[in-house]
């Protein structure tokens, strides 16, 4: 940690509440990160083969140059179940041990039951409540939030949080200007009590007002599944990417702003910066706005497009994997979308070093877990 943060660390100390009487010293941090996409590839020149489109218009507007697709046989759950696995082998905790499951999904394997319930029962979390949660691409860092509650309130000890998508299954592939988005994938992380680091501060938010911007508009009660919503194709997700573009450049920067605020840190204090990967445009005004050199922001959605709720966690586990994230270090995620939602969090990054591939393994299969 740097020398003023470590004051201001010291000077805040750990938060400290009573919950049902009891004394407990709780700050929520992230324990540890997974992620996984699955093997299929799909170009932009593949995407040149299928519709009228280019891999030079997708990159130049986009900065898109592929996205992964899923299995036919693979849901939501299939994807979060990787990561999930991952991010507990990350945090040395054992399914046993979470309280609770938490999957930030539009694209849930059924309307019910939730996905987090079909997770749980594949880890064996026996012991662990499970919901899922709506809030499109800002799903994760809602999730954070949620997890962080229960955790700092002292109701749960280990919360896993996923980010799940299968938009494979609502995109539009006669529809160029949304087909050309999006990918599959899943990322998450374990939430639990941190001796040092953990979220500093989170920023959630909501407008209705621009509910219409961004939908699905059958499959729900308002238009159940009939013959007409399939012919006029209402099953397909629909978007006004030119009001979802203006929204995302001015709330990306006002929700990391607030949310650096409520941390009581400045632009100058951030080590990294993982948006939500959208569009690279987007994600060059908020790097421009910040004056954040290349290095310290997270970009992926060349390799797998706009994943919703997963993009910020794989992007996160993607960093940490590859050694851009030290104990201490200040991180800012921030996403926005569907709703329209936004959400920013700062914390302080918890988890120690990644081990080289296989070395965790390797200990495991010595017997010792101890790096
Ligand atoms: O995570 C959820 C939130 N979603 C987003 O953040 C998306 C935000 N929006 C965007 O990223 C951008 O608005 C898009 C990438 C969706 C579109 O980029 P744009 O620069 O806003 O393009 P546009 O919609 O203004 O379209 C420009 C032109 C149009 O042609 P005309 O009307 O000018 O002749 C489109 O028909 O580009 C055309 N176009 C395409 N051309 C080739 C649209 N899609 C394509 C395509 N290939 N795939």
């Amino acid at each position: 940690m740097r020398g003023p943060l470590r004051g201001f660390w010291a000077a805040c100390g750990y938060l400290r509440v009573r919950v049902g009487g009891e004394r407990v010293a709780v700050r929520a941090g992230i324990l540890g990160t997974g992620a996984y996409v699955p093997e299929q590839v799909l170009t932009n020149f593949d995407l040149e083969r299928r519709m009228n489109t280019s891999d030079e218009w997708i990159r130049t507007r986009t900065g898109i140059r592929e996205r992964r697709i899923a299995r036919e046989d693979q849901a939501a759950s299939d994807l979060a179940f990787p990561a999930a696995e991952e991010a507990l082998r990350v945090a040395r905790i054992a399914a046993a041990d979470l309280d609770g499951i938490l999957v930030a999904t539009t694209t849930p394997d059924h309307v019910f039951p939730s996905t987090a319930a079909l997770l749980q029962r594949r880890l064996g979390a026996w012991n662990a409540w499970a919901f899922d949660m709506s809030a499109a691409c800002s799903g994760f860092i809602y999730g954070l939030a949620v997890a962080a509650s229960f955790v700092e309130s002292g109701r749960a000890r280990y919360v896993l949080v996923v980010g799940a998508e299968v938009l494979s299954r609502i995109t539009d592939w006669e529809d160029r200007t949304t087909a050309v988005l999006f990918g599959d994938g899943a990322g998450a992380a374990v939430v639990g009590p941190v001796a040092e680091g953990g979220f500093l501060s989170f920023v959630l938010g909501a407008d209705g007002g621009g509910a219409d911007l961004l939908v699905l508009p059958a499959g729900g009660s308002r238009l159940p599944a009939s013959h007409r919503t399939v012919e006029e194709r209402q099953h397909f997700l629909k978007m006004n990417g030119r009001e979802v573009f203006k929204f995302a450049v001015r709330i990306m920067a006002e929700a990391s702003e607030e949310a650096l605020r409520r941390a009581g840190l400045t632009k100058d204090d951030l080590d990294l910066l993982v948006p939500h990967q959208a569009n690279l445009r987007i994600i060059d005004a908020a790097q421009e706005r910040f004056q954040l050199s290349p290095e310290k922001v997270v970009v992926n959605l060349d390799r797998y497009g706009n994943m919703s709720a997963a993009s910020t966690p794989v992007a996160l586990h993607e960093a940490y994997r590859a050694g851009r994230l030290s104990p201490g270090n200040v991180v800012l995620l921030v996403a926005f979308g569907g709703g329209l939602t936004w959400a920013a969090t700062v914390l302080l990054w918890s988890v120690p070093s990644p081990l080289r591939t296989g070395e965790f393994e390797a200990a495991l299969a010595r017997g010792k877990t101890e790096p």
